[in-house]
């Protein structure tokens, strides 16, 4: 029978198994699943792993700094940070395809690991090697990016469809076999805070695959600004528990006519996209009461430079998904 108890157990008898002697790296990622896996291989093989953090510079507000704090004291772990914003940005210029868009972060991601493996390995050279890489990677993840199911492809997750080719580390994927509430019970029990293990999802990829359109310096800040307003509000009303998650969009290649003061303005549209959902694999629109959606919208064409329009999306899942890349 299924418990956390015999879940962790197994789990941490693997790991030891495929690491043996071996040094690992996990990449953190600010999400529940990447602080489950990486707590899970801590508690398997200890000092063994150090915890990567890439800032790939598509973050919402708040959050690197979170990563720093949050999860090193609860966990202890050793944590090294890269600031990769630059060269994410660099790569993802020019390009709007939502599926090249998600391979190449996939893609620098690995690139980042490398080098930061490289580094670990300089720091201390007579110790194992680093051979392995950790990701936090869930069951719908796997079936989403089509892995070895038979099933379609709907989009490749960073963390699956997005790892190149000539990967040179062996991966270890403690969750593949579990749903995201099943992850939070595991993660509860290996003791992890409440505010890391009831966190809402937040892709790999980030604000990246939520601005339709070129990802730019100037358009993640905007929507980093809009979506901080989004949480802050919907944390004020209450509702962070009911609902699942909330993208929020950048529809940065429309723009629509509005008008402000006595001037027009000719800006972008903002959506918001609350879900409720037990695993992801489907979800429905969340019914969010009307008052905190109105203090949502005025708040961002208020405080939001070039955002003239909100709206709110109403498709459930399917036939949407839940972002819209
Ligand atoms: P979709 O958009 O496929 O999203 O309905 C299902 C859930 O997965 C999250 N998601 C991702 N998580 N890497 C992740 O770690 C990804 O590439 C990725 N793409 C989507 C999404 O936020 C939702 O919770």
């Amino acid at each position: 029978t299924w418990t956390t108890t015999s879940v962790v157990d197994e789990q941490v008898a693997l790991i030891r198994a495929q690491v043996g002697s071996s040094r690992a790296i996990c990449g953190l990622s600010g999400g529940v699943d990447s602080a489950v896996a990486a707590a899970l291989v801590q508690k398997a093989i200890g000092s063994q792993l150090t915890c990567v953090y890439v800032d790939h510079g598509l973050m919402r507000k708040g959050e690197t700094e979170q990563v720093e704090k949050d999860f090193v004291a609860a966990t202890g772990v050793q944590l090294k940070v890269v600031d990769a914003s630059e060269r994410f940005l660099a790569a993802l210029a020019g390009v709007s395809d939502p599926e090249q868009k998600r391979k190449i972060i996939g893609r620098e991601f690995i690139r980042v690991f490398e080098q930061a493996q490289a580094e670990i390995v300089a720091e201390a050279p007579n110790d194992h090697p680093v051979e392995f890489l950790v990701q936090g990677t869930l069951y719908p993840d796997v079936v989403e990016s089509g892995g070895g199911t038979g099933t379609a492809n709907i989009k490749s997750h960073h963390n699956v469809g997005g790892l190149p080719e000539d990967l040179e580390f062996q991966l270890v994927e403690p969750l593949r076999k579990l749903f995201k509430d099943e992850v939070r019970m595991v993660g509860q029990e290996l003791g992890l805070p409440e505010e890391i293990v009831q966190r809402q999802p937040f892709p790999g990829p980030g604000l990246g695959i939520r601005i339709v359109g070129e990802v730019t310096r100037d358009r993640l800040d905007l929507l980093r600004e809009a979506d901080a307003i989004a949480r802050e509000e919907l944390t004020a009303a209450g509702l962070d528990r009911e609902i699942w998650q909330c993208p929020v969009v950048l529809l940065a290649d429309v723009r629509s006519v509005g008008v402000q003061g006595d001037g027009r303005t000719y800006g972008h549209p903002i959506v918001l996209r609350p879900v409720s959902s037990e695993d992801a694999m489907t979800a429905d629109w969340s019914r969010l009461p009307y008052d905190t959606l109105a203090r949502i919208s005025t708040r961002i064409t208020n405080e939001v430079k070039d955002v003239n329009r909100v709206t709110l999306d109403i498709t459930s899942k399917p036939p949407g998904t839940i972002e819209w890349e």
